[in-house]
């Protein structure tokens, strides 16, 4: 455990989490809670930024989303959850950092570009679009996190926030560390039709589908699109399924279900049946602690003010020194 190291990661609550998210990033969260000081919230204000219109799936999506990190193992003992909207002190840091940003930097970020022209259908030529990653800036830097976990698509926000972190340390002194990516390898996680796994895609297993859910999908998931008949000789490398082994079942039973598959001596259905049954048993204590969690409304509200009161005594401290820093009084 390294306490002295400050991580900060957050995720937009864009609905319920599926193996791609489990696999990509909170598989890493729950390491990383054993390992150094870590703040996770929910980015409810950066959900905000492109899903403004319609104020009715956001609550729900939060709820969803702690319940998931909950239920994954993220543990409030050993890190700091909360709701980025209920510490005040992100959106003061975004205001004080906007005084010394120019609006170049903001529109060169890629992904400004690129979202914009990809959500046509909703208006993204605003302010907080355009400021989301001066807005994640400000979530790390409130902090001085010296690392954040994210995944490639976020390293030029945080090269944005470096450059406005050194340029505030300029204008003023030394107040931010400059926050680096913390980029993990994460495994294959594909969809079930070999696609990303993705809810815009409909091909995704989610970390709360029920046990007739999960069959049914993995029923229906495509396989190696060669093997026409069971007595074909399969290729495990292009199978979808076998990256499910991969994921879930036994080294055992990955090797056997290698050699047999390539040999024709298993088939997809059968196969399919034993990938099935592991990644049931994976889910099955994920959805049990959910399931507990779920009927304890309570317990949710406790974690997330518990979690906001401790994220704002170490945000106000670093914000009085900014304050002096800007000289304000
Ligand atoms: N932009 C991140 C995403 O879409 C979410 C996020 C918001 C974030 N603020 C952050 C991630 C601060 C890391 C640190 O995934």
């Amino acid at each position: 455990m390294n306490p002295s190291k400050i991580v900060v990661s957050g995720m937009r609550p864009t609905g319920k989490l599926h193996l791609g998210h489990y696999f990509g990033v909170l598989k890493n969260w729950l390491e990383l809670q054993n390992q150094y000081r870590c703040f996770f919230f929910i980015a409810d204000w950066h959900a905000l930024t492109t899903e403004y219109q319609d104020p009715k799936i956001l609550r729900q999506a939060c709820r969803d989303i702690l319940l998931d990190w909950l239920a994954a193992g993220l543990d409030p003992k050993r890190c700091t959850i909360f709701l980025q909207s209920r510490v005040p002190e992100h959106a003061e840091l975004h205001l004080l950092l906007s005084m010394l940003t120019p609006i170049s930097w903001l529109e060169r970020v890629p992904s400004y570009k690129e979202l914009k022209n990809e959500l046509k259908d909703r208006d993204l030529s605003t302010y907080g679009f355009l400021g989301y990653p001066l807005l994640q800036t400000a979530d790390v830097a409130i902090y001085n996190a010296h690392l954040v976990p994210v995944g490639q698509d976020q390293v030029a926000h945080l090269e944005l926030s470096r450059e406005v972190l050194r340029r505030f340390n300029h204008l003023y002194g030394e107040t931010f560390v400059e926050p680096q990516p913390l980029l993990t390898p994460s495994p294959k996680v594909p969809g079930l039709d070999g696609r990303k796994m993705s809810k815009s895609y409909g091909n995704a297993i989610y970390l709360s589908d029920d046990e007739a859910a999960v069959r049914k999908k993995m029923g229906d998931a495509v396989t190696d699109p060669a093997r026409i008949r069971k007595s074909d000789p399969g290729n495990p490398d292009i199978c979808n399924v076998f990256d499910y082994h991969r994921l879930f079942s036994p080294p055992e039973l990955v090797s056997r279900v290698n050699l047999q598959c390539r040999d024709a001596e298993i088939g997809c259905v059968e196969d399919k049946k034993l990938a099935t049954e592991n990644l049931l048993a994976f889910l099955r204590p994920i959805q049990e602690r959910r399931r507990a969690l779920e009927a304890d409304p309570k317990r949710l509200e406790e974690i997330l003010e518990a979690g906001a009161a401790e994220a704002r005594k170490i945000a106000q401290g670093h914000l009085k020194r900014v304050y002096e820093r800007m000289g304000l009084c």
